[in-house]
């Protein structure tokens, strides 16, 4: 079978991990890197096993060549939708990072593209892909806990990386819609019924507007640095209710330092009808207990075939089923209705905390 001819836009923290990820599948091939940031693209290249792509920055360049098959953009939110329309509209398939857009209006534009396209959109919801999450789906779907009726997401953890994009509403969306668009997806997925208001509290505790705050990150490659353009909360705390009647409350905290020590990591948890309770945490583990037969369990998931190089768990059956979903034709289990669902989420979160009320997601649709 012919080999899947791909470019990569944007060659950060995140792209070059695509960009890595999808030279290491024999069914594909890295044909071009585009990017204005020469040392992000001397971190890619230097990993490469199998391509040797062409380099270019200006992505306008790559829209009509015909030896690309499928693009991956991994840029900042705020270039989803130029980025995304482009190369939807010049006829290739896209994975595109999460969240879809920083706006609804983005988002849908998006969409609209794909649609009139025809072509594979799957969105970076790369917790859809993971061994851990898809468990936890499966003993739903077996009928352990019964209907999820709670679920929370502890999510306290280091800031984002230092680029100022993050720190920028306009750009990124907020911190909500950058970070949570995953964890608001996993409610949605688990629950599996519509959000229908979300009330939400948040701020900026450490991280304020107009002050030189030095951002330092544990996982980024980036090196520390002061940025005083903060638009973003930095904690939130958010209640979400559900068209069934369940309930999902997240908790976010960008300022703990260096970053999360408690060993837990990220806590992902729900309630089902009979009472069981089910728990992942860092990531790595599940934990089930009570419910009909008072058993515990407790899982040990293998989270690195799902993955490379220590990557996220996931990462690596994203990129798999993104050539699957592209050869035949099959809508992506990320897909960007999912992504849709998540960002409504995450976006009438940020307006809850702004106007100090309930937000139903209706309203954002008007
Ligand atoms: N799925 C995940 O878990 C996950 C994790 C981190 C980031 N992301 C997403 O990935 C995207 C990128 O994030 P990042 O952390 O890699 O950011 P980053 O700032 O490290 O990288 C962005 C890259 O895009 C390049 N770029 C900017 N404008 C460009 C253009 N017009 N053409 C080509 N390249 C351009 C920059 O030079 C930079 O190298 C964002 O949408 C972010 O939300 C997803």
């Amino acid at each position: 079978m012919n080999k899947l001819r791909m470019a990569f836009i944007g060659v950060g923290d995140m792209g070059s991990h695509h960009c890595i990820g999808f030279d290491l599948l024999p069914e594909c091939k890295v044909n071009y890197i585009c990017d204005m940031n020469q040392a992000n693209v001397d971190r890619t290249l230097a990993e490469l096993k199998n391509s040797k792509p062409v380099i270019v920055t200006d992505y306008a360049e790559l829209l009509h060549k015909e030896d690309i098959d499928a693009v991956v953009i991994s840029v900042p939110n705020y270039l989803h939708r130029e980025v995304a329309v482009a190369f939807l509209e010049a006829g290739k398939h896209v994975f595109l990072e999460k969240p879809v857009a920083h706006t609804l209006e983005d988002c849908n534009a998006i969409i609209a593209a794909a649609e009139a396209s025809n072509r594979i959109l799957q969105i970076g919801l790369v917790y859809r892909y993971s061994n851990v999450y898809r468990r936890m789906a499966e003993e739903l779907e077996r009928g352990r806990l019964g209907d999820v009726k709670l679920m929370w997401c502890k999510e306290f953890r280091d800031p984002f990386p230092p680029a100022e994009w993050f720190y920028d509403k306009n750009k990124s969306g907020g911190a909500l819609v950058e970070k949570d668009c995953h964890h608001f997806d996993i409610f949605n997925w688990m629950i599996g019924s519509k959000p229908r208001r979300v009330f939400a509290s948040g701020g900026q505790h450490v991280m304020k507007e107009g002050q030189p705050n030095l951002i330092t990150n544990s996982y980024s490659h980036y090196p520390p640095k002061p940025i005083e353009n903060v638009s973003i909360v930095d904690h939130a705390w958010v209640t979400i209710e559900y068209e069934n009647g369940s309930k999902a409350n997240l908790g976010l905290c960008m300022y703990l330092k260096p970053r999360n020590l408690m060993g837990d990591g990220l806590e992902i948890g729900l309630i089902g009808e009979n009472g069981g309770q089910m728990v992942a945490k860092n990531d790595k583990t599940i934990d089930i207990v009570g419910g009909q037969n008072f058993t515990r369990d407790h899982l040990d998931i293998d989270v690195t075939s799902d993955s490379i190089m220590g990557g996220h768990t996931g990462g690596q059956t994203q990129r798999i089923e993104f050539v699957k979903s592209v050869r035949a034709g099959t809508l992506p289990f990320a897909s960007a209705y999912v992504g849709r669902d998540a960002l409504l989420i995450a976006l009438a979160a940020e307006k809850s905390i702004l106007e100090e009320r309930y937000v139903y997601v209706n309203e954002l649709m008007k």
